[in-house]
């Protein structure tokens, strides 16, 4: 059984809070020409292009870029199969990562050269915004078989998935996404190591690559963060 995990992202992942908490911020700030790093399958990408803007898709995964330019709008955007640096010099006022992609940098020197390349991406003052998960929230501890189970429609029928973790040695999590035919009975699973850094790290990897943070939420309503907040969102502008 081989899951098509691009052609399912959207169907695993339905709430939309954060593509609407960083569509208004586009919209507050009046920004023209935007990119999306770890895109994925471009959601928030064509709804940033949707309002007139130029926009650019970078993902490394090409079954995700696929998916991308396969949607609706998709013709808008500007799909790059890449990393950080396939971002053009002083291209964009603001620049985003959603969907938790500020974690899959999981060595410090990965985040900061990304960092780098954004900073050289945007124009002085342009803005860069993302989230990543708190580690004061423990988040690992909910990823259970009982606690994440969920049953996709897939062209092959239906097919259970969830996560467990498998280990935690902060800022480190690793963590296994199984798949499962309930028919067949056949299984798979393939792990993830994602980095939980906190807010102080934050900032100065930020601080350290030209930018200074302008604001900080705890959650998509734009709660100010607190120690037990589920998310680190932050608003940050390239320096000069
Ligand atoms: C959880 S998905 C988020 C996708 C999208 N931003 C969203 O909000 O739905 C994480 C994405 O990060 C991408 N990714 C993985 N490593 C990356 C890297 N080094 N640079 C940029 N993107 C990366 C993956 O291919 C994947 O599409």
């Amino acid at each position: 059984m081989v899951l098509d995990f691009a052609a399912a992202y959207d169907q695993l992942n339905p709430d939309d809070d954060d593509y609407r908490f960083y569509a208004a911020l586009a919209d507050e700030l009046g920004v023209t020409r935007v990119i999306d790093l770890g895109c994925g399958t471009g959601t928030l990408t064509r709804l940033l292009a949707s309002r007139g803007r130029a926009a650019v898709g970078i993902d490394p995964d090409p079954d995700m870029i696929r998916v991308a330019r396969q949607r609706s709008g998709g013709e808008h955007v500007d799909w790059r199969l890449g990393f950080s640096d396939c971002a053009d010099t002083g291209s964009a006022d603001f620049a985003v990562m959603s969907g938790h992609v500020a974690q899959v940098f999981r060595d410090d020197d990965a985040w900061s050269r990304t960092l780098r390349d954004l900073h050289r991406a945007l124009l002085p003052n342009g803005t860069l915004t993302f989230e990543s998960r708190n580690p004061g929230a423990h988040a690992w501890e909910q990823w259970t078989r009982q606690a994440t189970l969920r049953t996709l429609d897939t062209v092959e029928g239906p097919v259970e998935f969830w996560h467990e973790t498998a280990w935690v040695s902060l800022p480190l999590v690793a963590y296994d996404t199984f798949t499962r035919n309930p028919r067949t009975g056949e299984q798979a699973a393939n792990r993830d190591i994602l980095a939980f850094r906190d807010v102080p790290v934050l900032v100065d990897s930020l601080e350290t690559a030209g930018f200074s943070v302008s604001h900080q939420y705890g959650d998509w309503q734009r709660t100010p963060l607190s120690p037990g907040s589920r998310e680190i969102i932050l608003v940050a502008h390239r320096r000069s």
